[in-house]
């Protein structure tokens, strides 16, 4: 993240510990992330411990530590998508891609996020690829997504 922008982030709040989480937000939204340099700068300026601020930011699930990956998923787990199976398709997301919710693969070809509602409950469980709606997705459908996925990154391309 450019120094400027985030010395106008910090600027804008008192340096007390109460603001953290507004500043971690806007941070992660100028950035797409939290980098370690922007944490350790954030320490400094609210005089907190790093690992405080990790501590805090990993509670919430909002927080990402890395950068996207070319496709970010964000897999539904609002009450609908929930009661319609989003666990499995989580437990299958996270089996297919080797990571975790907040990660990105090694070949940065994939980031997982889980969100609350997406607002397409009738179409539960719902998931996001670059902001795109795939519904009712189960593990069948999750694999021939990801397939798509990567033979498309395979050609060059950025779509499914
Ligand atoms: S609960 Fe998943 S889209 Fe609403």
């Amino acid at each position: 993240m450019n120094n400027d922008k985030l010395e106008e982030i910090l600027n804008r709040y008192p340096p007390s510990r109460e603001h953290l989480i507004a500043i971690l937000q806007e941070v992660q939204e100028a950035e797409g992330f939290l980098s370690r340099e922007a944490i350790v700068r954030i320490a400094a300026r609210l005089k907190l411990a790093t690992g405080k601020i990790y501590g805090v930011a990993t509670f919430y699930n909002q927080f990402r530590f890395q950068s996207s990956g070319k496709y970010h998923i964000q897999l539904c787990r609002g009450t609908a998508c929930h009661v319609k199976g989003s666990s499995a398709a989580l437990d299958c997301l996270e089996r297919e891609l080797g990571i975790h919710p907040g990660e990105t693969s090694a070949d940065g070809l994939f980031s997982l996020e889980v969100t609350p509602c997406l607002g397409a409950c009738g179409l539960a469980p719902v998931m996001s690829v670059n902001g795109e709606i795939h519904s009712c997705v189960d593990e069948i459908k999750i694999k021939t997504i990801l397939t798509a996925l990567r033979s498309s990154a395979a050609a060059g391309g950025d779509e499914l």
